[in-house]
């Protein structure tokens, strides 16, 4: 969703900023634009294409001073008119992440001061608001110190004044920013990967901070408006983690490094001899020994995620688990128990309704937090008691992948960490557990060799409209999470259901039209999920299986099999996922979709 980048130097910054959206064009986003100060003027550029139009746009401008924006509309729809930055009156100019709740009043106050809008965004009311503080003397910190204590909602914004060049102020409550420390230069982002190609210095602002960004030296103001300091982090990304390399697309990438970010994710516990709960924090010691059911919190890939893990954590740690969809939970009424650990999985840990969930589960008594997230200092990291990082690297496709099979590795340490604390799991058991969880990346490899057959199959959804996920157990949230990717990336309506549904509604639809997938590993249910198909070809639908090799079941009229290299019990669902990430890819490819950056979808929800 919305991405910003500022930069104050003593150069012509129009490319950095350019760059920058670049990078985080995998946010998605439908419009964008940019603002530089110059000769005491504010020359802004928009437009409502690529951000590559917009380079090609601002190839003749010149700027040491400049704000830059993709926008992803809430307010208004993607047009030029709404496109970030928004002006006041030629002297302020705002970009803006996040919604304004209060909005409308603030236009009708505004209007009635004389402020004309010219855009039906939210964030108009920004710029003026700023403006009327300015106009009337003394610094554009202090301006937009006054104008966000009248603003209620989500906010990171980047704001510069005509007048004023070489400064840029900025400041976050509840949307991500951060602050990029160069020499003699310094620069403000959403995420790092805009920052990488100026500087690797950063300081993840906190909750309601506003900084004053100069050439020479920056000043961070907290919430209540004291001068603070916040640590600067040198980042681990580097250039060549966010580089497409060999690969057409992000998601095809992201697909292959799955191996690598599982033994990432996994290296601690991999190279010890035993889990201990401090791999989730040092408080883990005291709190995992008092907890009696977990809930887990999450959205989207991340809430598949969880439903995988619950069958885990019952089944093997004989705990207590709920999975819940974050933004039902954040506005129901739910009866809280201060034993239960709040288990929160994020890829980008911005998630909006996420952090809300969280949130509200504090409020209403649970102290108890876990957050299980890609991208460490985010906020759903820094408001949890625990964390454990998924080393995934960073996830650029939309349509979550690496992040997602590196989320379950995660829950499955939880869930051992859980199973010894309760005497569920014997050493020896243990030790067998950590081979599988050694052998995993190899695994995933060997089912990553697949892809030329995967490709082939996926020439028979090219034409399709609709198609059905079936699974069972363990991996019914896996075809969930197959439906989701080719829904997401190829438009082609696909819905999941547990297999012993099938007859209670889904079964009417099925026909020569409606491909049916089936992950069908050889489990306790398998002879079940047998018969569901069987069910499916008597009605005379065509069937793609993906089954581990020893399920025995064969290739025939209508029915296309498609055999996994091997069968890895509790951890099949991490292999199972990998295919049919292949087959939603592919069948983009033939519908030629944007697989990256799918229409109207956004990588991070950081709104409502
Ligand atoms: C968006 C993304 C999904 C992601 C979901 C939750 O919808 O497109 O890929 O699963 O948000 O995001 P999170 O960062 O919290 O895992």
């Amino acid at each position: 969703m919305c991405g910003i980048v500022g930069a104050v130097g003593k150069r012509n910054i129009v490319s950095i900023l350019v760059n920058g959206l670049l990078r985080l064009e995998y946010r998605g986003y439908d419009s964008a634009g940019l603002v530089v100060v110059h000769d005491g003027k504010l020359n802004r550029v928009r437009s409502a294409g690529r951000v590559a139009e917009l380079g090609e746009k601002s190839a003749n401008t010149y700027g040491e001073t400049g704000i830059a924006h993709t926008r992803w509309a809430t307010h208004g729809i993607p047009s030029e008119r709404n496109a970030h930055p928004h002006m006041s009156r030629d002297l302020i100019s705002v970009v803006h992440n996040g919604i304004i709740e209060n909005y409308e009043a603030l236009r009708t106050e505004l209007s009635a001061q004389g402020y004309v809008f010219t855009s039906d965004t939210d964030t108009e009311v920004i710029a003026h608001l700023i403006h009327s503080h300015y106009q009337s003397g003394g610094t554009l910190l202090a301006a937009t110190q006054a104008a966000l204590t009248r603003l209620v909602g989500a906010y990171a914004i980047g704001v510069v004044a005509a007048n004023n060049p070489h400064q840029l102020i900025a400041a976050r409550k509840g949307s991500p920013l951060l602050l990029g420390v160069g020499e003699g230069e310094h620069f403000v982002a959403s995420d790092m990967s805009a920052l990488l190609q100026v500087t690797k210095n950063v300081v993840y602002l906190e909750e309601g901070d506003v900084v004053e960004v100069n050439l020479a030296d920056y000043r961070i103001f907290d919430a209540k408006g004291a001068e603070v300091t916040r640590p600067v982090h040198v980042s681990e990304l580097d250039n060549d983690s966010v580089e497409l390399g060999e690969y057409q697309h992000y998601m095809q990438k992201e697909i292959h490094e799955q191996p690598q970010a599982l033994a990432n994710t996994l290296e601690a516990v991999c190279n010890s001899q035993s889990l201990v709960p401090g791999i989730f924090g040092a408080d883990a010691n005291a709190i995992f020994p008092q907890v009696e059911s977990i809930l887990i919190l999450a959205c989207g890939t991340s809430h598949h995620a969880g439903m995988v893990a619950r069958y885990w954590l019952e089944e093997i740690a004989g705990i207590p688990c709920t999975v819940e969809i974050a933004s039902e939970y954040r506005y129901r009424t739910s009866v809280p128990n201060p034993k239960t650990l709040v288990v929160t999985i994020s890829q980008s840990g911005e998630t909006a309704d996420t952090l809300a969930a969280l949130n509200h589960a504090k409020d209403t008594g649970h102290t108890f937090t876990l957050a299980i997230c890609n991208v460490p200092e985010s906020a759903i990291i820094r408001q949890s008691k625990l964390r454990l990082l998924t080393r995934a690297g960073p996830e650029i496709g939309v349509a979550s992948t690496k992040a997602f099979t590196t989320q379950l590795a995660a829950l499955f340490l939880l869930t051992l960490v859980l199973a010894k604390l309760r005497g569920r799991v014997s050493a020896e058991r243990e030790q067998q557990f950590l081979h599988e969880l050694r052998h995993l990346p190899i695994a995933v490899q060997k089912v990553l060799a697949l892809e030329p057959q995967i490709a082939e199959l996926s020439k028979h959804f090219a034409d399709k409209h609709h198609a059905l996920f079936l699974g069972r157990g363990l991996h019914y949230p896996i075809a969930l999470e197959g439906a989701l990717k080719l829904k997401e990336i190829s438009y082609i309506h696909a819905e999941a259901y547990p297999a012993g549904e099938l007859k209670h509604g889904p079964l009417a639809l099925v026909d020569e039209d409606m491909p049916v997938v089936s992950v069908a590993p050889n489990d306790a249910l398998l002879e079940k999920l047998k018969s569901n198909l069987q069910e499916v070809k008597a009605r005379g639908g065509e069937l793609f299986v993906f089954a581990d090799a020893d399920t025995h079941i064969r290739s025939e009229e209508g029915i296309h099999i498609l055999q996994m290299p091997e069968h890895a019990g509790f951890l099949s669902p991490i292999l199972h996922t990998v295919p049919l990430q292949l087959l939603a890819y592919y069948v983009a490819l033939q519908k030629g979709t944007d697989v990256d950056k799918p229409r109207n979808l956004a990588k991070s929800v950081t709104v409502e």
